[in-house]
């Protein structure tokens, strides 16, 4: 039997606290239910203790950051009070006064800095709005290279969530710091501007910004590109953002993985406004750019949402599309034209499109042997369907079952 790990005891605000030696003060008020307000940490990512909203006091010279500092034996902890509020206070206000005068708000509720401007009565209802009467920051540039983030360097204070969050969550190590006092800023790879640099548009950078300096952007017509099945629907323009989304847990529906997530509904104009990463053992509230960005599917006018059967006069079968046919023993190429294919079907219903895929494989299995059968399921499919698709498919007596889900699992799984 392991022997438990040792303990430090302490006290925070008068309350004796137990905590693994090790623990910092923040893990330790956490674990004890005692709250430290923090902006450039976050459990999942390393502590930098670069932004000095988690201080509190413990005795020493200065105030110290809770969320690097460790636990000591019989130490003495204040982390509420007067002069540790009217700190926060004023550290909330010097971040303020850099923010952008028009910051693109990413969510209806705003960022964590705008959570604790609210909290010291700098923003919102009743607030003078003078902040502390500081002087505004201006001219940091923004950078709208990448097709789904927005950079505001104006926003940006610097705390490095971004950082960790690319290089410690996502392995992808692309954002670092670059230029010096005023002029520092995150810069991508050697300072590219974001769309041209090595970022795979995961979105962890995104999710881990406290104050908006990055922000999802709208999936705006330039992104509604036509697909190479069909001619380009009319870019309509995104519907302003409502007061209130419908947060709705669910599962991305791209690979095996399966990662959680939360889809932000606009239930007024039946659409999903942004995608969330969700806490869960699978992923950890991480997504890629597939399960973060790739939800304007779902109401595509291209979405098939119902069986198609193909004609019986389209027999036999060959290439629907002139792009496909074979002329002089090559193909022409280009783009299949939605409008030239969909014509060879008809649209049905699931227990038709069903029975006919059962009478077929059936027919296959009578005329040519099991042998003749095999099964390829998707990884798009839960584990729950993979376990039907096997079922079926050792019903059926195919000798080969298989899915895709074992190239973009075992990926993920690498990249841990
Ligand atoms: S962009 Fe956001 S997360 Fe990155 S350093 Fe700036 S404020 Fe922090
Ligand atoms: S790895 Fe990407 S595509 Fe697969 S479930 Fe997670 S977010 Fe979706
Ligand atoms: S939250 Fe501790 S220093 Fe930033």
């Amino acid at each position: 039997m392991s022997a438990a790990p040792p303990e430090v005891e302490l006290t925070i605000d008068g309350v004796v606290v137990r905590a693994p030696a090790g623990s910092t003060i923040w893990e330790a008020a956490r674990a004890a239910g005692i709250e430290i307000p923090v902006l450039c940490h976050d459990p999942r990512y390393r502590p930098v203790g670069v932004c000095r909203m988690c201080v509190v006091d413990v005795g020493g010279r200065v105030l110290a950051a809770s969320c690097v500092r460790p636990c000591e034996p019989g130490m003495k902890v204040t982390a509420s009070g007067p002069e540790i509020e009217a700190h926060r206070k004023l550290l909330t206000a010097l971040l303020l006064a850099d923010q952008p005068q028009a910051p693109s708000q990413q969510r209806p509720e705003g960022s964590d800095l705008v959570a604790l401007g609210r909290r010291y009565g700098l923003v919102g209802e009743g607030a003078s709005g003078d902040l502390l009467g500081l002087p505004r920051g201006t001219g940091r540039p923004q950078d709208p290279s990448s097709p789904v983030i927005g950079v505001d360097h104006q926003a940006c204070i610097l705390c490095d969530r971004c950082v960790r969050a690319c290089d410690e969550l996502q392995s992808n190590e692309v954002i670092t710091r670059s230029g010096k006092g005023y002029k520092a800023k995150i810069a991508f790879d050697l300072d590219l501007p974001m769309g041209s640099s090595s970022c795979v548009s995961c979105g962890e950078c995104m999710d881990a910004c406290p104050t908006d300096a990055l922000v999802n952007k709208p999936l705006a017509p330039r992104r509604r590109r036509p697909l190479p099945l069909a001619p380009a629907p009319e870019p309509k323009p995104a519907p302003p953002q409502p007061a209130a989304l419908t947060p709705v847990p669910t599962l991305c529906p791209y690979c095996g993985v399966g990662c959680s997530v939360t889809a932000h509904v606009d239930e007024a104009n039946n659409k999903v406004a942004w995608i969330d990463g969700r806490d869960s053992r699978v992923s950890d509230r991480r997504l890629c750019v597939k399960g973060r960005y790739g939800f304007d599917y779902a109401t595509h006018p291209q979405r098939l949402t119902q069986p198609l059967i193909r004609r019986e006069d389209s027999y036999p079968k060959g290439a629907l599309s002139s792009a496909l046919r074979v002329k002089e023993g090559k193909r022409p190429g280009g783009l299949v034209d939605y409008a030239e294919v969909m014509p060879h079907f008809r649209e049905a219903s699931w227990d038709e499109a069903l029975g006919l895929v059962a009478r077929r494989l059936l027919e296959i299995r009578e005329r040519h042997g099991s042998s003749a059968l095999a099964g390829f399921g998707s990884a798009k499919g839960s584990n729950e369907e993979a376990y039907l698709f096997q079922s079926w498919s050792a019903s059926a007596s195919a000798p080969t079952t298989s899915t895709t889900a074992r190239a973009c699992a075992t990926r993920r799984r690498w990249r841990r």
